[in-house]
């Protein structure tokens, strides 16, 4: 059995990098607790607020943010704390060379529902400022509260999984992901087919044709509603995940954020042998102009991704 410690232990890679792996492994074991406890604990709902996005915080993504933040402040390897929660960078007091950028609680919708939901984050060169594209992250990772809590991580060059065990442990499930480059299973919010541009709709519309359009395969789609969630699914087995520029979003970039949904699941997924595109370059490239950035995000399988590419190539 190989514990996140040991596996942490065996990288390549500066302790204090290390560490913050550690941190954020912390406090989602905490925030894993608190989402296990919260209908009974009155801890869901509405907080009374909205974030700097304009949208309703609830009591969980309050709580969350909280953990992440208390967690942070304790380790002297961080100094900036970019959040979705909270509107301004928080600059710590410790000087330390790095900087986490983290959805501290990802699938709102999905809470009070007893459906999967996460904790995304970033981490970033602390003395190279806040507004880094995807491709200078030092590491990424997310944890997924579904019926296993699972902390799936990387440096860059493998993607490994941990599960939390009964005793508050993460042991290594799956030692490096691998992305299928071919699936047959697409992710995207069909409800506002009518406002998706005419790459999205066509490459979907290939999908819903199944064996009989130019694909000559049956495809089927799922959506949790939790960004976490699905890639968590293509990670383990493959598919795409879109949430592409539509009519209603375009003004905003996208729905999902740069900094903290983006960036990190991209990563994850390139660790992974999968692709990223935002339909014009990959999502990695992306060089952001604020650190709530919103980005068209299409990525998983590379085939699939391709496919998708291909569409807009077409203009
Ligand atoms: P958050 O809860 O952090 O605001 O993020 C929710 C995101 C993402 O998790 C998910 O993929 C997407 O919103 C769901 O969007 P729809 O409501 O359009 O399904
Ligand atoms: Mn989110
Ligand atoms: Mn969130």
């Amino acid at each position: 059995m190989t514990t996140l410690s040991d596996w942490l232990a065996a990288q390549n890679v500066d302790q204090g990098l290390a560490s913050v792996m550690t941190t954020m492994a912390a406090a989602s074991v905490e925030i894993a607790g608190v989402l296990r406890q919260a209908a009974i604990t009155g801890q869901t709902g509405l907080a009374g607020q909205t974030n700097v996005q304009g949208e309703d915080q609830k009591a969980l993504d309050v709580i969350s943010n909280h953990i992440v933040l208390n967690h942070i402040g304790q380790n002297p390897h961080i100094s900036i704390l970019i959040s979705e929660e909270l509107d301004e960078p928080v600059h710590l007091q410790n000087q330390g060379a790095y900087l986490v950028a983290t959805d501290p609680l990802d699938g709102s919708s999905n809470l009070d529902v007893n459906v999967t939901v996460g904790t995304i984050f970033s981490i970033l060169d602390a003395r190279k400022g806040l507004l880094q594209p995807g491709s200078a992250q030092l590491g990424a990772g997310y944890a997924a509260y579904g019926p296993a809590t699972s902390f799936v991580i990387t440096f860059g060059p493998v993607a490994a999984a941990f599960t939390l065990d009964e005793t508050g442990v993460f042991v290594l499930t799956t030692a490096q992901l691998g992305v299928p480059a071919a699936s047959a299973e697409y992710a995207i919010n069909t409800a506002r087919e009518r406002l998706w541009d005419r790459a999205t709709k066509g490459y979907v519309a290939e999908n819903v044709a199944g064996e009989t359009g130019p694909a000559g395969k049956r495809y089927n789609m799922r959506w949790v509603g939790s960004m976490v969630a699905d890639v968590h699914r293509i990670l383990m087995r493959g598919g795409i995940f879109m949430y592409p520029l539509d009519s209603e979003n375009a003004a905003k970039g996208g729905r999902l954020r740069l900094l903290y949904e983006g960036n990190p699941m991209a990563l994850l997924v390139q660790a992974a042998g999968g692709a990223s595109t935002t339909g014009q370059q990959s999502v990695l490239d992306v060089v952001p102009s604020d650190i709530h950035q919103r980005v068209p995000v299409v990525l998983g399988s590379a085939d699939e991704v391709k496919r998708v590419e291909a569409w807009y190539a077409k203009g």
